[in-house]
């Protein structure tokens, strides 16, 4: 049954088929992994690298759902190419702020679809000798992956649908949902990915 568009977004969600996670069970979710890492880095004050801009909102509640000292950064990536990007290289236009050498890092990401760009953030941060490096994504498309990554903490697995809303886009479009939904598949062109 399909669930039901909130009320009041009749104009931006013109594009949407269909609304894939309500707004109610983001909050679950992210409430219950909140709670997981808060037990698993007590006492080990973690610092959470989110991957801009679709992690804003994700990060925005998840970091409210934590109950123990943290420390807050994010880094911003964008694609050379797209013949670069299906190599898994992008070009970091925002680095960290803080260090994370001998700190514990959680890396925070709103989709890992093939991987290749986590694959590409997390060699890259693994050389800053972090004590411990460990991922968090709101979603996951395992049907999609190129290359295999851990994930410690997932939110949610999405078949091959490409979805917009609560921090994703599409050409820097719908990240203003409050709901994550389903694009419709005449809206898209050429999957507009690499800008975060
Ligand atoms: P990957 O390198 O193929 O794992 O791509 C990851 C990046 O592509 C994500 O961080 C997003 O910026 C973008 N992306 C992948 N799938 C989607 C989607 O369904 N909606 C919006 N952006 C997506
Ligand atoms: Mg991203």
């Amino acid at each position: 049954m399909k669930k039901p568009m909130p009320a009041g977004y009749e104009t931006l969600s013109i594009d949407i088929q269909e609304v894939f996670l309500s707004p109610e069970e983001l909050n679950g979710r992210i409430r219950a992994l909140g709670q997981a890492i808060s037990a698993d880095y007590k006492d080990r004050s973690p610092v959470l690298v989110g991957a801009l801009k679709g992690v804003m909102c994700f990060m925005a509640d998840l970091i409210r759902a934590i109950s123990i000292p943290i420390e807050v950064d994010f880094m911003a990536i964008s694609s050379y190419s797209a013949e670069a990007r299906d190599r898994g290289v992008v070009r970091v236009t925002k680095d960290l702020d803080v260090p994370i050498m001998d700190r514990h890092v959680i890396f925070i990401e709103d989709v890992v679809d093939t991987g290749l760009t986590l694959n590409y953030l997390l060699r890259s941060l693994k050389t800053r000798g972090p004590a411990s490096l460990e991922v968090c994504t709101l979603l996951s498309k395992p049907t999609r992956r190129l290359i295999d990554i851990p994930i410690k903490y997932k939110g949610f697995d999405l078949p091959d649908y490409f979805v917009v809303g609560y921090g994703l886009d599409y050409h820097e479009k719908y990240r203003n949902l409050p709901f994550v939904g389903i694009i419709k598949p005449n809206v898209l062109f050429n999957k507009g990915k690499g800008d975060g």
